[in-house]
């Protein structure tokens, strides 16, 4: 018998976390207007809204944070990072952000005109904004299989290289670069095998044209790679890492992710060609090239935090917690994206709520019920996020309606983990007594952040 795959850390510092009863937590989220994005933290058991910046520091990183050097300029703290991510990329110009869709704005706005177009498996929300923003179209072309929630297949982060190729041969003055995410956030956390990241790139270069990493999740994407790619299943971490990056020409990354901190991002890129460009922008918004938008000791704890981040014991723990959770959700009947991604786990709202119209909006439903019966915070990605009300007054729905448990890094143990598992299959037993909501009140834009919404 195979044995627990225990964290493979113990706790030094610890934060309570608040019990409540149901009936205060369906008042709580009443006066949230039944939206989650507007709860208190502190009254949220089990935080699972995102990944990003949310995660727990080693005692290394919180050591690291008293050799922060706040010079305005040169500060050590920043060659000492710069030097990390040379050692991990390969790439010597590298340009600190404050965030990752800083990083993207700052990059965009430096070699991007109107009218082009950028591919990429699928554009993070932000990073789509920031190229609309320029009047840039953001295509997502992820392979098929990428966009089945119930399709098994190792790699369905994957970049879909014909529609690419056709791309490039109708359009190729309009792209100024490919980019490819690791992991396919928008598709439910899936990674992209090698050999795709290394065809995609080949075919961009027969064009002329350099390929970008959105990178925030590239250790999971290495993790996942020496787990499931032929041949790689006994290379080092850091080499599969390397090899992902000796592909491509520059990145965006966004820190709060695999970086291990709470805030920071980055570019990085190959040659100069395109840096006093991005560094005249930076210097107009996010700071001074050897700060970007951080303080020195943020710089220390993600010059930490990146190598810890590519640990092997800690991702094989990090992928193990996703496909538990998995494993607990299919013995209960409850349907998600497969296979479980790095970072989270996508519930498919419809397999527990068949019957619920959409005009109800089930993913947000499920969301809510989360919540009410264990205090779990998740995030709808389903048709309150991505539909649309027209000016008509109909709307659009999406095509999906799932629920995003994001897992915050070395934060929540195997029995934080069993009791959402246990919550889970309550709700889906008590299923028919989920109520439904309706939209009172919206913002134009990303409306999910802060929308009104009422029982249906
Ligand atoms: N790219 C990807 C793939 C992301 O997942 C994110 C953030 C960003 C870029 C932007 O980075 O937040 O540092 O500005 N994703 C978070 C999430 C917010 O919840 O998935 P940021």
């Amino acid at each position: 018998m195979p044995r627990t795959l225990i964290e493979p850390f113990r706790i030094k510092s610890i934060e309570p976390i608040r019990m409540t009863s149901r009936a205060e937590r369906v008042q709580l989220l009443e006066e949230a207007e039944l939206n989650v994005f507007k709860l208190r933290a502190q009254d949220v058991l089990i935080d699972w809204l995102t990944d990003s910046g949310t995660g727990a520091m080693s005692s290394r990183q919180w050591a690291a944070l008293m050799l922060g050097d706040e010079s305005y300029a040169g500060s050590p703290s920043f060659y000492r990072l710069e030097q990390v991510i040379r050692d991990i990329t390969g790439m010597s110009r590298v340009i600190p952000t404050h965030q990752g869709r800083a990083a993207e704005r700052v990059l965009f706005s430096a070699v991007c005109k109107a009218e082009q177009v950028v591919p990429n498996n699928s554009h993070f929300d932000t990073t789509r904004a920031n190229l609309e923003f320029l009047g840039v179209e953001a295509l997502d072309l992820v392979i098929p299989e990428g966009l089945q929630p119930a399709l098994v297949h190792p790699f369905k982060g994957n970049i879909d290289l014909a529609r690419v190729e056709a791309l490039l041969q109708e359009h190729a003055p309009r792209i100024p670069f490919g980019m490819i995410t690791v992991t396919n956030n928008t598709g439910g956390g899936q990674p992209v095998s090698m050999a795709n990241l290394r065809a995609y790139a080949a075919l961009l270069r027969r064009y002329g044209k350099p390929l970008i990493l959105d990178a925030c999740r590239f250790s999971e994407n290495a993790m996942f790679i020496k787990m499931r790619e032929p041949g790689y299943a006994d290379t080092p971490i850091a080499a599969i890492v390397q090899e992902m990056f000796s592909y491509a020409d520059g990145c965006t990354m966004s820190a709060k992710k695999d970086g291990m901190v709470n805030i920071g991002g980055f570019i990085a890129l190959r040659t100069d060609a395109w840096t006093e460009a991005v560094l005249n922008v930076l210097i107009l918004t996010e700071g001074f090239p050897t700060y970007g938008g951080l303080a020195g000791r943020d710089l220390e704890a993600l010059a930490v935090g990146l190598q810890e981040g590519m640990e092997e014991d800690y991702l094989r723990y990090r992928l193990r917690t996703a496909e538990y959770l998995g494993e607990r959700l299919d013995a209960c009947g409850v349907g998600f994206v497969r296979p479980t991604g790095g970072h989270a786990v996508y519930v498919d709202a419809r397999t527990v709520l068949p019957d619920m119209p959409v005009e109800q909006y089930p993913a947000w439903a499920l969301c809510n019920a989360l919540y009410i019966e264990g205090g779990i915070r998740a995030v709808e990605i389903g048709s309150v996020m991505f539909g649309k009300r027209l000016p008509d007054g109909n709307e659009t729905y999406h095509s999906m309606e799932l629920v995003r448990l994001a897992f915050p890094r070395r934060m929540y143990t195997q029995s934080h983990f069993d009791y959402a598992a246990e919550v889970i299959a309550e709700v889906r037993q008590k299923a028919a007594d989920i109520r439904g909501v309706r939209i009172v009140r919206q913002s134009r834009y990303l409306r999910h952040f802060t929308a009104a919404l009422a029982w249906a």
